[in-house]
């Protein structure tokens, strides 16, 4: 049997999906699960764009064998070289010995080392390059860090397809749909497909933004990612949020309460502060404990907000452990521009607040730790109420600031150019 569907009438998506796979890229929890998305262009050429994941190979040989209907195999063109979409290429050059692989320089140099023997079946394209199938000709854009260095993104300049290799992409399995507009995606797929780009491409944010100006430049009716859904409406809505993912902006006004706690009481601090936000009106809140939540959970929301509150205990004269990895990752990630409060707890000797304001000062960039803080010294006092009602002040100020430098550099913007 197969799995295919029509994109453009030229154009079928040959991928599948993976539903049993627990942790993608054996760390990011998919409860959801994902798909490997490859494309079959049907033209005097027959070219399939990028393979798939070994896991679903047996459903793709068929599915790529349907399509082709009898015709060989022509070109294998490879966008990314990460196997969970360059699995198959072994399987498919011995299945279709006269395929002849597109792909850079550097992702043939992948292939060998990845044990692909490649042979002489190549032509390396690079930026600029193109080469026609028959009605169709393909153009080559070079996307280096997005995700890996020898990514390409392909565009068919007829049909204004864009294969986008990971960017545009996301977590949650097809399930036998395949456009976003066949679902309602703000509701169902934001929240995972920022998990995705952010855990996994975030860091490169100004690579995102290279590859980003090249694609403004081009007339795009179909985004054709590798992972998750195709998209050929509202493609601006889809730009807007990975311009402000690219360039570590927030998306929305509003602020993660991220604590760690052991017996409650800095657990207890946190919703004293989460519902002292809300009397002021600042409702848009997610408070976690980052025992109990995925760190890419963590991460993805700290890239959706504009403040971030970190309340932690001391534990063995430092930062709790998990409350330390969430830190960790934030800087590895490249995460920038926040406003952030902290609150730290201790009974004999605390230190979690002081370590944490030391690594934002002097692992990441741009963060804007706030001057109100809190010390619960065990478990929180009336007599410290002020200090919460600082912290609500302190962050209700920082966010009228952020809206005021947004407002400024957004006139500056229009001024210069007029
Ligand atoms: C294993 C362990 C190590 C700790 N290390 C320290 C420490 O180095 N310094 C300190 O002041 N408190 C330390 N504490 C105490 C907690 O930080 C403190 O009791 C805190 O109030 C607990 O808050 P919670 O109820 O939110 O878990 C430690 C507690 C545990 C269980
Ligand atoms: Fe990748
Ligand atoms: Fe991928």
């Amino acid at each position: 049997m197969y799995t295919v569907r029509n994109i453009t009438e030229d154009l079928y998506y040959v991928g599948g999906d993976d539903r049993r796979l627990a942790l993608f890229e054996n760390i990011f929890p998919i409860p959801q699960g994902v798909s490997y998305n490859s494309y079959l262009l049907m033209d005097e050429k027959t070219v399939l764009i990028d393979t798939v994941d070994w896991s679903i190979a047996r459903e793709y040989m068929s599915n790529v064998e349907y399509v082709l209907d009898g015709r060989d195999l022509d070109y294998l063109l490879i966008n990314h070289m990460e196997p969970d979409h360059c699995a198959a290429i072994g399987l498919m050059l011995s299945k279709y010995p006269n395929a002849t692989l597109i792909a850079s320089e550097k992702a043939i140099l992948f292939m060998r080392q990845f044990g692909f023997d490649v042979d002489d079946r190549y032509i390396e394209v690079k930026e600029g390059d193109t080469m026609n199938f028959g009605k169709h000709t393909l153009a080559f854009v070079e996307a280096p860090m997005v995700h890996w260095p020898e990514v390409l993104m392909t565009y068919d300049t007829k049909d204004k397809v864009l294969f986008s290799a990971d960017a545009f992409g996301s977590f949650i399995a097809n399930n036998g749909r395949l456009f976003a507009d066949e679902v309602n995606w703000d509701r169902d797929y934001l929240d995972e497909a920022r998990r995705y780009y952010t855990n996994i491409v975030g860091k490169y944010g100004t690579f995102v933004q290279k590859a980003l100006e090249k694609a403004g430049g081009l007339d795009i009716a179909y985004i054709c990612p590798l992972h998750g859904l195709v998209w050929r409406e509202d493609i601006g809505y889809l730009l807007d949020k990975y311009i402000h993912w690219a360039t570590y902006e927030p998306e929305e006004e509003g602020v993660l309460i991220a604590y760690a706690s052991m017996y409650g009481n800095t657990e207890y601090a946190a919703q004293t502060l989460a519902n002292k936000l809300c009397q002021a009106g600042i409702t848009n809140i997610s408070l976690r404990d980052v025992s109990s939540t995925d760190v890419s959970v963590l991460i993805a929301e700290t890239f959706k907000y504009s403040n971030l509150v970190l309340a932690s205990v001391t534990y063995n004269l430092n930062i709790y452990p998990k409350m330390k990895d969430f830190l960790n990752d934030m800087a590895a990630l490249n995460v920038q521009n926040r406003g952030v409060s902290i609150i730290g707890n201790g009974t004999w000797a605390p230190q979690a607040a002081e370590k944490m304001e030391k690594f934002l000062d002097e692992e990441m960039r741009l963060m804007d730790v706030l001057p109100e803080g809190l010390d619960i010294v065990s478990s929180l006092k009336p007599s410290k109420e002020a200090d919460v009602d600082a912290i609500v002040e302190g962050i209700k100020d920082n966010m009228k600031k952020r809206r005021e430098e947004k407002a400024k550099a957004k006139s500056q913007k229009s001024g210069t150019k007029k």
